[in-house]
This record gives C-alpha cells, sequence and structure tokens, in this order.
C-alpha cells in the first residue's frame, strides 16, 4: 500500500500503545517515527537531574525557565539524548513518569518542546505521537488518530513493558501514575490531551497489533482511496 508524504499524528490517553503502533506504521510505510512524549520526559529528567524539582515534587520554574534553552535535547535513531548522551532509558523510569505531567503542563515548557516538533514535522512523511499533535502541533495532519483502552488493560500493558526492561513495578503504583497523568495531561490549561474533532478513534483494549494495523490500512484505504 502507498501511503502519500502525509503526516501522522497519533494522540490518546498514557499506554495505550501509541509509540507500538507509529513505531510499526513507521517500519511499514517509510515514515519518520517521532515521540513527542520523550521530549517533555528528557526535559523532566533534566529537571530532576539538576535539582530543579524538590522532594516534594514542587518545581523550580524560574530555575527551568533559565536553563531551558541552554538543553541540548535530541532525537537521534537509537533514542533520545541530552548534548552527547543517550538518556532513553533513563527517561522511561517511574521517577520520570510520575514527574513529567506536571513538567509538561508549563507553557514554556511545551514551547520549547513544540519548537522542535515543528522542525522535525518540516519533513512531512512523519509519524508523531503524543497528547495534542493532531489538536495543536499538527492541526492540519493528514490523518489524525486518538487511541484509547481501559485502564486495566493499559496498566497492565506498562507493567510488562517495565518488567521486560528489568525494572521491578507494582501494578498498584503503575496503575496510579498512569490515572494521574491521565487526569493532569486532559485538564491542564495549555493543549490538553483531547480528540481532535477530525480524528479517528481507536480502542484497541480488545485488539491485537495484527487487528490495530489491520484497521490503519483500512483507514488510509477509505481516505486516499488506495485500491490494494
Ligand atoms: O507518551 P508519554 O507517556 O511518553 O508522555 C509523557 C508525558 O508527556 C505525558 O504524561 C504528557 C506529556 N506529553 C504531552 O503533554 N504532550 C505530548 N504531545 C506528549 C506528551
Amino acid at each position: 500500500m502507498n501511503i502519500p508524504d502525509i503526516i501522522i499524528a497519533i494522540d490518546g490517553y498514557s499506554s495505550t500503545g501509541k509509540s507500538t503502533l507509529a513505531k510499526l506504521i513507521a517500519e511499514e510505510y517509510s515514515f519518520l517515527y517521532l515521540d513527542s512524549g520523550a521530549m517533555y520526559r528528557g526535559v523532566t529528567l533534566y529537571a530532576l537531574e539538576n535539582g530543579l524539582i524538590d522532594k516534594e515534587g514542587t518545581i523550580d520554574e524560574a530555575g527551568l525557565r533559565t536553563a531551558l534553552p541552554t538543553l541540548d535535547l535530541d532525537f537521534r535513531t537509537d533514542g533520545t539524548y541530552i548534548g552527547d548522551r543517550c538518556v532513553e532509558k533513563l527517561i522511561r523510569t517511574l521517577e520520570v513518569s510520575s514527574h513529567v505531567s506536571p513538567v509538561s503542563a508549563i507553557p514554556f515548557v511545551r514551547n520549547f518542546v513544540d519548537e522542535k516538533l515543528h522542525a522535525f514535522g518540516k519533513r512531512k512523511r512523519v509519524v508523531m505521537d503524543g497528547r495534542d499533535i493532531g489538536t495543536t502541533v499538527f492541526p492540519d495532519a493528514e490523518v489524525k488518530i486518538f487511541m484509547t483502552a481501559s485502564a486495566e488493560v493499559r496498566a497492565q500493558r506498562r507493567f510488562d513493558e517495565m518488567k521486560m526492561k528489568g525494572q521491578e513495578p507494582v501494578l498498584e503504583e503503575v496503575m496510579k501514575n498512569l490515572l494521574e497523568r491521565d487526569y493532569i495531561d486532559s485538564h491542564r490549561e495549555t493543549s490538553p490531551l483531547s480528540r481532535a474533532a477530525d480524528a479517528y478513534v481507536l480502542d484497541n483494549s480488545d485488539m491485537t497489533l495484527h487487528e490495530e494495523t489491520v484497521w490503519f490500512q483500512g483507514l488510509c484505504q477509505g481516505k486516499f482511496g488506495i485500491l490494494e
């Protein structure tokens, strides 16, 4: 199937499998995959490592605002980098997960990340996942998908993923973090998580990955009049 040079925006709740589907699309149809959440996670890791978030979770916003322009955050083929250091593993810990939503709710942090995302999006033939890609970052994206799944299914998926990575998660904590993030992400003032009016909803609670890809193919066939 030949998909034209477009932008595909995949938004949705935490742990709905956005990145799994996005990576699969990228591989199958030669798109560049960009994980916008990794940028927010990178900023959060940087803030934690530089003492800009205290033990109670309070963010030193003035300090972060001053430091942010010097933060050299980048995507490379093998993951997210701060300067020359690959931080891909570090940004996926529960510690970063539990601070990332408040950090990503800060408007100047969103501007910092949006600038980077727009620069990447200039290329077209990009599939990007996040919370506000179809609503704010690329409102003109040709294909928008909004992913959802039951909280139980999502918590179990994230739990399994963390175990596979050698971490020792507790299911209740994973669930708590997930629900907290859903709440903060969808209630913040700037670019809250919401479904774009023209997004296609994909509830994958009871779907296999193969079924999701078949669903995506059907969507593109219908939208672009592709016959095969
Ligand atoms: O997709 P993720 O779980 O790695 O994202 C981490 C956090 O980053 C998420 O809880 C909210 C924030 N985020 C955002 O606000 N906007 C995006 N486009 C992507 C992520």
